[in-house]
């Protein structure tokens, strides 16, 4: 009965739907979008993808074309589904009820309105996009309110887990499935027939299936819980900083307590990316909402140290550099909120590049995957009042690391690419002016040998 699997897509969407249909050959999957570009991008003939992923293009290779298939076409898809997945954005609100914190549930709403009016037959929808709790309820009131008769809609959540730049590795080798649904008969049922999909190559011990709810509320919470790791461990480099103690030792040595574990332990310039800010952010909402002020509060710090942590380091420059960058130029060395991806939403680069910028000095940017376009956008969303030129008259784009330490004071390494620590680093130094100063925000190189070079690390 399942045959037919549609995903209104947006980031993990595409990936996720890519990864079933090449481990379910016998599932046709149609991935739709309205962005014309995008879907052009999916379907080129040269594999140009939209997004930057490893062994993405792989598994767009192999199916595409089989039961792999990329629309415009919104409606003739949500008409020929058995199953549909909602992967639409959900940003934090801008403006209105709970701006800055809420997440804008507009795209879902509409995407659900769309199915509601368009299906002919009864369907599972399922959420894929990182929802507030009980999003599910609001869909389910919108399609059982305009559906037509002997048209049934069952709910399901099933929240994504998968991480930029592992994207494919961790869909191949999920640490878990989690599916959620109502605990009524046919809530189960569809929850049965989702689960007999990832069932294909997923270990059945770990698809988990639960409530709704608890599936909704379990991707903000696993979010908060990795990012508060990150603002914990930076809450305690300052402390060695102030003290003389050593991040990396004593995130080496928490780590291997087995309770602890060693992973998400690295002390960073900050956490970037779409989703720890904003889920957490989410949290904070719901946690208002529900009149829970001190949770609310506890949460919302762990976005707050994440700001301090950048600021820190900024301001960490500026010291070092005498107490003054104006007019010097600075190496900015990854643009990316994280290796192994061209995404740049909420980078740790831009807040630092922000700040440069209003020291007054020159930088020099490098990125091995990020599109000067997007930068440039980047830069002018950070600072809208400051025209593009005189963003441009501050700011340099280069195309690779050695160019952009050219006659720089120093270096900032934002983002843990791995060719930067592979940089012929006697040669950096030559080229820049003395004393050359290194600051590793992702504590990526080997400070000593820099050292040894005549670097001040
Ligand atoms: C995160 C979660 O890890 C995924 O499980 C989740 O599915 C995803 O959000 C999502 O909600 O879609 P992602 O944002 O892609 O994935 O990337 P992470 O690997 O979690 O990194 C987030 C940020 O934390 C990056 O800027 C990274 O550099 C930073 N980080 C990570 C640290 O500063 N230190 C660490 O030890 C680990």
């Amino acid at each position: 009965m399942w045959e037919n699997f549609l995903t209104l897509s947006e980031a993990p969407g595409g990936p996720t739907c890519a990864v079933i249909a090449v481990k379910c050959p016998h599932i046709q999957v149609t991935i739709v979008d309205l962005n014309e570009a995008r879907i052009n991008a999916w379907n080129s003939p040269d594999f140009k993808l939209p997004i930057y992923e490893p062994g993405l293009e792989d598994v767009v290779r192999e199916a595409r074309g089989r039961n792999l298939f990329f629309s415009t076409n919104v409606d003739k898809a949500i008409e020929e589904a058995d199953l549909i997945f909602v992967s639409v954005n959900t940003p934090t609100k801008k403006s209105g009820v709970g701006a800055g914190s809420a997440a804008d549930l507009n795209y879902v709403e509409r995407a659900t309105r769309r199915i509601a009016t368009v299906a002919n037959s009864s369907k599972i929808v399922v959420e894929k996009s990182t929802v507030p709790c009980r999003t599910a309820e609001s869909m389910r009131t919108i399609l059982e309110a305009n559906s037509k008769p002997n048209c049934r809609f069952d709910i399901l959540s099933n929240p994504e887990f998968l991480a930029e730049g592992t994207a494919i590795t961790d869909l191949y080798n999920p640490d878990r499935v989690l599916i959620g649904s109502l605990q009524t008969p046919e809530g189960k049922a569809a929850s049965d027939a989702l689960v007999s999909v990832y069932a294909n190559w997923v270990p059945t011990e770990r698809i988990l299936t639960v409530g709704l709810w608890s599936s909704e509320l379990s991707k903000l919470a696993a979010n908060a819980m990795l990012a508060q790791r990150i603002s914990s461990i930076n809450a305690l480099s300052a402390i060695c900083e102030a003290t003389g103690a050593n991040i990396d030792e004593v995130a080496h040595a928490i780590g291997y307590d087995s309770r602890v574990g060693p992973k998400f332990l690295k002390a960073s310039v900050g956490f970037g990316g779409s989703c720890f800010q904003k889920d957490i952010l989410n949290l904070v909402y719901l946690s208002e909402s529900c009149h829970l002020p001190e949770v609310a509060a506890y949460w919302r710090q762990v976005v707050e140290m994440n700001e301090y942590q950048k600021r820190r380091f900024s301001k960490r420059v500026v010291d070092t550099l005498f107490n003054t960058i104006t007019d010097k130029r600075i190496a900015v060395l990854g643009f990316a909120f994280k290796a192994d991806t061209g995404d740049t939403r909420e980078s740790a680069a831009i807040t630092l590049i922000k700040d440069f910028q209003s020291e007054r000095a020159l930088i020099n940017v490098y990125d091995p995957q990020v599109e000067h376009s997007q930068i440039w956008a980047d830069l002018q969303e950070a600072s809208p009042q400051v025209p593009l030129d005189a963003i441009q008259k501050q700011v340099t784009i280069c195309s690779s690391a050695l160019e952009a330490c050219k006659d720089a004071e120093a270096v900032v390494i934002a983002t843990e690419w791995k060719e930067f620590q592979e940089i012929d680093w006697e040669a950096v130094y030559q080229k820049m002016n003395k004393p050359a100063f290194v600051f590793d925000g992702r504590l990526l190189v080997d400070a000593e040998k820099l050292r040894q070079i005549g670097f001040k690390v």
